[in-house]
């Protein structure tokens, strides 16, 4: 997003042109190391077949896609979408030797028509950052590009009682995060997904069970 103006003022997932360029360091650092090695066993949880096409929604650096990746043989695919200059570039350049790996500047948050369907899509750590009508939009955009019996993962917090939480916990996650945040620890997500078409739930739990990756099957 670098020159351009936020969509959601208020929105944490839309990051600075700083964040963006040392977005996966800052997170490795800033966990000592935690949040990749739960996002390996995220990846690792998503029973990805060889020739998977899959969507990354809000793919940011392409360091989920890249794991991702491993998982696939020639025939597999994924298309990577994100808003930011400087996330394409990163991108872009991680998979410039791999044409299985694409790339497409496109908003997640507004309904948008690709003439492909996909067996998983993945949203990680984005979909928490929007307010929840936008959130429904993101929910039908994925409906919409997945094969019948096509999988949605979304990776993201777990939903948890902000004031059950340690203090130190609750001061970090107050202190760095939105109130779409907020929100959206607060939400009863299989009910939502279930009411929008979704079912066959899957969850698994990392880093204290503050993050969990949810799959629901279309
Ligand atoms: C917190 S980062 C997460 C990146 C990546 N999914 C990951 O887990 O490493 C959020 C990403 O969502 C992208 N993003 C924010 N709003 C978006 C929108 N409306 N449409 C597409 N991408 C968006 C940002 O540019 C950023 O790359």
């Amino acid at each position: 997003m670098s020159a351009k103006e936020k969509i959601y003022p208020e929105s944490g997932v839309e990051l600075t042109p700083f964040m963006s360029k040392h977005y996966d360091s800052i997170l490795a650092l800033a966990s000592m190391g935690h949040y990749p090695r739960s996002i390996k066993k995220a990846i690792g949880n998503m029973d990805i077949r060889p020739d998977d096409h899959i969507l990354d929604m809000g793919c940011g650096t392409g360091y989920n896609s890249k794991l991702m990746s491993a998982f696939l043989n020639s025939k597999g695919q994924i298309l990577g979408m994100d808003i930011s200059d400087e996330m394409a570039r990163q991108f872009r350049n991680r998979f410039a030797e791999d044409e299985r790996v694409s790339f497409m500047e496109e908003r997640i948050d507004q309904p948008f028509y690709l003439n492909r369907k996909f067996d998983k899509i993945l949203i990680s750590f984005v979909f928490h950052g929007f307010p929840h009508e936008v959130r429904e939009v993101v929910i039908h955009n994925a409906l919409a590009h997945l094969k019948e019996e096509g999988s949605f993962y979304i990776l993201d917090f777990a939903e948890f009682e902000m004031n059950s939480m340690p203090p130190h916990h609750r001061f970090i996650f107050k202190a760095i995060e939105c109130p779409y945040a907020f929100d959206y620890i607060a939400r009863d997500w299989k009910s939502i997904l279930k009411e929008d078409g979704f079912n066959s739930f899957t969850e698994y739990f990392y880093l204290k069970n503050y993050m969990r990756l949810l799959r629901c099957k279309k």
